[in-house]
């Protein structure tokens, strides 16, 4: 889809359809009022017979609107006025295009951004908007032998400003809404295709493919690279699979030597991690069998950092940003890991492998220390690890931990700012006695108490070295039911956090 930022009156748009909002009960938004002045009380007219009360996320479209020059105008429901926030803006913005896509209109001029919006500029409001409208569309039917809806006619969308806004400004916004967009998508597909295509082998093309794109530097570490470097709890968990694990690392530098934007860095780049386990049957530990379909999202992690990546590499953000994606599957199987095995990892620390369920802290830990060659000045990493923490916080926020409350709190607010929000969680010392073990360093497992805490407790033991983040995206990353599908969370966090960092947000 094209896009564009457009000035002007919605009653001289020509055009397919004209998008203005009416907010409850029954008041023109100040564009459906001079929409309104020019038709004659056309708006007011209907409004007043009661077929449009402004309810949030309603809908009304109406043809041959008295003395407009578009073919068609879109009433928008926005709720009460003085509710009118930010969940109430996104609503608007979702049902205006998801309206527009079911009508015959190639292309909508959405009003809707010119509404204030509590807390938000415009740069946000145009941001936001770009990414409801990709994330509106997106549509996953690689797999479905006939398209399941029509050809969808959409084709162009313009959302406007007032004529005091820089349209600079704008412009900026939306292209960095399109990137996370674009960001998004791919995480949401990757996540969505089976485990049988999108294999640790479908992910490494993947990478390879972007970073031929945008020119970047991509290494894929194979089994005996991981052997030579002792990444034996990785290894631990391929080992029940007859597909080879990989791990990839892909180096985007987008900061000039010597004249980063913040300083105090020089040039040591962020490094995100994500888990990559492309089916997790849970292994000899293994999971029982209702929903375990939906392990094969389970290297949404991998997908999200991913996401990110391209998101950064297309705006060209001058930062230095390294992804490392261990990934393989764990199945069970004659060589398959064992409860009660032990393997060391690549840091030297031996870990019980008390549950083989338990696998995602194995890849994470062996990246983490693998990350340290980087000299990385911030470690995210970003997994689908604990079953726990939808028990915690369920479908709305993703759980955070961190050694580190500055970046802790850096990525609450982009979380706030993005609606992708996290919530943090404790990390303290007392926690770390759950992973004990009377044979090695530690367990994998720390029981069913505080679950996602002892699986961050882990980790941690790997990210001495460096300011360290874990996001625990269990129960965002994607949705069951009538609706299942990845949702490429959390990288509208992230894409804004690295915005934030670069200094390009305005
Ligand atoms: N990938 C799962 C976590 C998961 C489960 C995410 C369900 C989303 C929904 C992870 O590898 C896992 O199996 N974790 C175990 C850990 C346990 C054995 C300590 C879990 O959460 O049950
Ligand atoms: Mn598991
Ligand atoms: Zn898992």
């Amino acid at each position: 889809m094209e896009f564009s930022i457009k000035r002007g009156s919605p009653e001289k748009q020509r055009g397919a359809c004209v998008v203005v909002g009416v907010f409850e009960p029954r008041k023109l938004t100040r564009g459906a009022e001079s929409i309104d002045n020019i038709a004659h009380k056309h708006l007011s007219d209907i409004i007043h017979r009661g077929d449009m009360e402004g309810k949030s996320g309603s809908t009304l479209l109406l043809h041959n609107v008295p003395s407009t020059l578009c073919e068609r105008v879109l009433l928008v429901g926005l709720g009460k006025e003085k509710e009118f926030h930010e969940k109430a803006y996104c609503a608007a913005i979702r049902s205006a295009v998801k309206a527009l896509n079911e009508t015959g209109a190639t292309d909508g001029t959405i009003f809707l951004t010119e509404n204030p919006v509590k807390k938000r500029g415009v740069s946000w409001r145009i941001r936001q908007a770009a990414m409801i409208a990709q994330e509106t569309v997106y549509r996953f039917d690689q797999f479905k032998s006939t398209a399941s809806e029509g050809i969808r006619p959409l084709r162009k969308l313009s959302f406007t400003i007032e004529r005091r806004e820089s349209l600079a400004q704008a412009e900026e916004a939306l292209a960095q809404g399109l990137a996370t967009a674009e960001g998004v998508s791919l995480a949401r597909t990757l996540g969505n295709l089976p485990g049988n295509v999108c294999t640790p082998g479908y992910l490494a093309e993947t990478a390879q493919q972007m970073a031929k794109e945008h020119a970047m530097e991509c290494q894929v570490l194979e089994r005996a690279d991981m052997e030579a470097l002792g990444m034996q709890a990785l290894l631990s968990v391929a080992r029940g699979s007859h597909i080879p694990p990989k791990m990839i690392v892909m180096q985007y530098k987008g900061m000039k030597v010597g004249k980063g934007s913040d300083k105090a860095t020089s040039g040591k780049p962020i490094v995100l991690i994500g888990k990559g386990i492309t089916f997790d049957s849970g292994g000899i530990s293994l999971k029982p069998g209702l929903e375990m379909d939906e392990m094969k999202f389970d290297m949404c992690g991998a997908a999200s950092v991913l996401g990110t990546l391209k998101a950064v590499a297309q705006m060209k953000l001058p930062i230095n940003l390294t992804v490392i994606v261990p990934t393989t599957e764990n199945m069970p199987g004659g060589s398959a890991s064992k409860p009660g095995d032990i393997v060391t990892s690549m840091s030297g620390q031996t870990i019980e492998i008390l549950n083989t369920d338990a696998e995602g802290r194995l890849i994470l830990c062996d990246a983490m220390t693998y990350a340290e060659r980087f000299n990385p000045e911030t470690v995210i990493d970003v997994a689908t690890l604990t079953g726990a923490c939808v028990i915690a916080l369920g479908h709305v926020a993703t759980g955070l931990f961190a050694n580190d409350d500055g970046l802790a709190h850096k990525l609450l607010q982009a979380g706030d700012d993005a609606q992708d929000r996290a919530w943090q969680m404790p990390l303290w010392e007392d926690y770390q006695d759950l992973l004990k073990s009377p044979f090695a360093d530690m367990a994998n497992i720390g029981g069913r108490a505080a679950g996602s805490v002892s699986a961050a407790c882990f980790l941690s033991r790997y990210c001495k070295k460096f300011a360290w983040a874990h996001l625990d995206i269990a129960g965002t990353a994607w949705k069951s039911g009538a609706d299942k599908g990845a949702t490429g969370r959390p990288v509208p966090l992230l894409v804004h956090y690295l915005l934030t960092r670069s200094g390009k947000l305005n």
